[in-house]
């Protein structure tokens, strides 16, 4: 392994730090790496697995104002190149205006998600309910040959390049990126080339959705009127649709008005689903009604004669209650815990003609965190691998592949302190089939204190990794990721190596 420190950035967060969102698996990490010809451990890497898997992280640099909440953190992102049976490794963190304010401040400027916002020592901010930091730590896309991350409370897209990472500034459009900002879980449209976004705020009409085309051109952008500001965090689409949602799980109005931010369930309101055609304005929007729930992420969506069907994670109890058991962390964040919150996949079959939603269970399995083979996004799928969670915990002990055909899972279960972060699907080179391929994901190992890249064949994911790669050092557990294929990226084909490849 051919290892440099390409930079370390100054925390001030107290050495004997006890949040256990900033420690132990969660530790944040405060060097910037450039590691070429990875190490190897075991097995061996596919000479058909080519191309990069995109992670980002929550990696706090300060405390918190007062109360950190693990979405807080600075976006970190991680990414593994593979090609011709090597394998780079660069982390960086995303540049953003929040990270750079806060450096030159030596500290806190903006009040966090279990904070209010008029905490925040600086009047201005960004995101859904104002007066935060857009850390840009939520989700990573790549689009138009450009790694994009984004935050869950909308902000900017921090364009990065996907081989060196290095900062490539912010998405403008030409001038026509929306004020509103834009919410993570944009989609890309491997078919079109199109990225489908949307965004959400306490303004009317609370929700806008949009497409940019192939050549990063803001082609459509729509107001999706909502009854009130609510918190949307995914959406999905087909060839022709993109589904939007309205969960019965909002910010208190009351409380909102007191500049408070508490979000409750309504189990007496249903879910809604709006689906509208790609580029369709608000009048085309056609809402389905479902029973109540909250849904933080799709898998996939796909058309089936006169039917949209949808697949997610339906949360059995959106609002799990105190159990009084554990820590006063464990309480206070059981909210991120998917065995608290019950996620199980689930289907959902909007009929166009009639109208109406048939929902059901398709597993008894708790799991979240679902993605697929990307080619098949829009399209209907058979597969989905998601994560399972350790008890109680926002922490990744494991890999589920679910068969929505047959119903059939397979499991692998990492060892006890091993935790890992949502894998992505590399489809094989010249891959014949939707499964053909490979799942990637990055682990956290407290046992050893280092951390791995696993590589799976999505096919076999029971037989467990067949390789394992070392990284320069344990990083922080964190979730979102993707994958671009080497095909897709500018420069790929012409670099010799993983390691010349960064240097373009
Ligand atoms: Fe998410």
């Amino acid at each position: 392994m051919d290892v440099e420190i390409l930079g370390r950035v100054l925390s001030t967060l107290p050495g004997d730090d006890d949040h256990p969102y900033r420690t132990g698996p969660w530790r944040p990490q405060t060097t910037e790496w450039r590691a070429d010809d990875l190490t190897v451990v075991a097995g061996e890497i596919p000479a058909d697995l080519d191309g990069v898997y995109l992670r980002n992280t929550e990696n706090p640099v300060h405390p918190a104002v007062e109360r950190y909440h693990p979405f807080d953190g600075d976006g970190m992102i991680h990414v593994v190149g593979f090609r011709d049976g090597k394998a780079f490794y660069r982390n960086r963190f995303v540049r953003t205006d929040g990270l750079l304010a806060e450096r030159e401040a030596g500290g806190p400027l903006w009040a966090g998600i279990a904070e209010r916002p008029s905490k925040s020592p600086r009047q201005d901010g960004w995101g859904a309910r104002g007066r935060m930091k857009d850390a840009s730590s939520t989700d990573v896309v790549v689009h138009a040959g450009t790694a994009l991350t984004s935050f869950y409370q909308c902000g900017d897209l921090y364009r990065l390049d996907p081989l060196t990472l290095d900062d490539l500034g912010k998405s403008g459009w030409g001038g026509a990126f929306p004020a509103e900002g834009v919410s993570a879980h944009t989609k890309v449209d491997e078919h079109t080339g199109e990225l489908l976004f949307f965004n959400y705020g306490t303004a009317a009409p609370y929700m806008h959705y949009g497409v940019v085309d192939a050549d990063n051109r803001l082609v459509h952008y729509t107001e999706v009127p909502l009854p009130g500001p609510r918190l949307p965090h995914d959406m999905a689409f087909t060839e022709n649709y993109a589904i939007l949602n309205d969960c019965p799980l909002f910010w208190e109005p009351e409380l909102l008005a007191k500049g408070a931010y508490a979000s409750r369930f309504h189990p007496e309101l249903p879910t809604r689903l709006g689906v509208l055609p790609r580029r369709g304005g608000a009048a085309e929007i056609r809402w389905f009604e479902a029973a109540p729930t909250y849904v933080l992420h799709w898998v996939n969506a796909y058309e089936d004669g006169d039917e949209i069907v949808l697949d997610g994670f339906f949360q059995g109890d959106p609002e799990p209650k105190d159990d009084g058991f554990g820590d006063k962390y464990r309480r206070m964040f059981r909210f991120l815990a998917i065995d608290r919150m019950q996620t199980r996949l689930h289907r959902w079959r909007l009929n166009l003609v009639t109208g109406r939603c048939t929902e059901e269970q398709l597993t008894d399995s708790i799991t979240e965190f679902g993605v697929l083979n990307n080619s098949f996004g829009g399209r209907r799928h058979r597969y989905a691998y998601a994560t399972s969670g350790v008890e109680g915990w926002f922490l990744f002990n494991g890999l589920v592949r679910h068969d929505v055909l047959t119903g059939a899972e397979e499991r692998f279960t990492l060892p006890e302190g091993v935790y890992g972060s949502e894998p992505a699907m590399a489809p094989r080179v010249g891959a014949t089939s939707e499964d053909d391929g490979y799942i990637v994901t990055l682990t956290t190992d407290m046992n050893e204190d280092l951390s791995e890249c696993l590589i799976f064949d999505a096919a076999r994911l029971a037989d467990g990794p067949i390789a394992r790669v070392r990284l320069p050092e344990r990083i922080s557990s964190g979730t979102h990721a993707t994958w671009a294929s080497g095909a897709s990226l500018p420069g790929w084909s012409d670099a010799e190596s993983p390691a010349t490849a960064v240097d373009l």
